[in-house]
């Protein structure tokens, strides 16, 4: 994997060497939480309100997600850094696409996609990168495109990495990732914030953009 910073590098290893336990641990995990079905399902219906088309799950690990939107009636394919991960997708659901890649360099034409869907993937970005992700998502979203983003959220704090249990990631302050958004041109739709389930550490952050011309 020539070429690529080496965060990537390092990012894709973790989650290839985590695979099958990760997949496990969150393979019912949309179950106990109705508010981020919720959410998805909102995120469906502003996609099939702007007309519909091609959405990504970007870093979609197992697949779950993915699996979860097509659910929902969307026109929905997976992307991930780890070969593991979409080997693992493609066996789980091989009537969905999956495909090996990194979310700030797609191998998609300009104005591609009605949607993204980010669920705990930007997290792993290193924040001076961020900016960059978010302008590769503005270049494969068509104009009214929507985005949406599930993150850790910093309860307060600034942006800080935190011992992820795989490899190293952020938490954002929920304004403040608006904030790079919008940045890229993006217009905030709606936030949640939600508080951690008993398995869970932090608050969770939810963000649902749209891109403006
Ligand atoms: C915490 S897992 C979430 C997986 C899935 N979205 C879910 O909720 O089950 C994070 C995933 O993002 C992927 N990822 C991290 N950085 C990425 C990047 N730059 N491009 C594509 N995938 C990335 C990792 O390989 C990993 O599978």
């Amino acid at each position: 994997m020539t070429g690529r910073s080496s965060h990537l590098n390092a990012t894709a290893e973790a989650y290839d060497a985590v695979a099958v336990q990760y997949a496990e641990l969150v393979r019912d995990e949309l179950d106990h939480v109705p508010l981020d079905r919720a959410l998805l399902a909102a995120f469906a219906d502003f996609v099939r309100q702007a007309g519909g088309g091609p959405v990504a799950e970007l870093g979609c690990g197992p697949g779950r997600v993915t699996a979860y939107l097509r659910g929902l009636g969307l026109d929905v394919f997976g992307v991930d850094l780890s070969p593991v991960m979409i080997d693992l997708a493609r066996r789980a659901y091989p009537d969905l696409r999956f495909e090996v890649g990194s979310m700030d360099a797609l191998d998609l034409p300009d104005g591609e996609l009605s949607g993204i869907v980010c669920w705990y993937s930007i997290i792993h970005a290193p924040p001076e990168e961020l900016p960059s992700y978010f302008a590769e998502f503005r270049r494969v979203l068509a104009p009214g495109g929507h985005l949406l983003l599930g993150f850790f959220e910093s309860e307060g704090g600034e942006v800080a990495a935190f011992d992820h249990r795989v490899t190293t990631a952020y938490r954002w302050p929920i304004d403040d990732l608006a904030a790079v958004a919008r940045e890229s041109r993006f217009v905030e739709v709606g936030r949640m914030l939600r508080e951690p389930r008993d398995v869970e550490r932090f608050r969770q952050g939810r963000l649902l953009m749209r891109r403006v011309p």
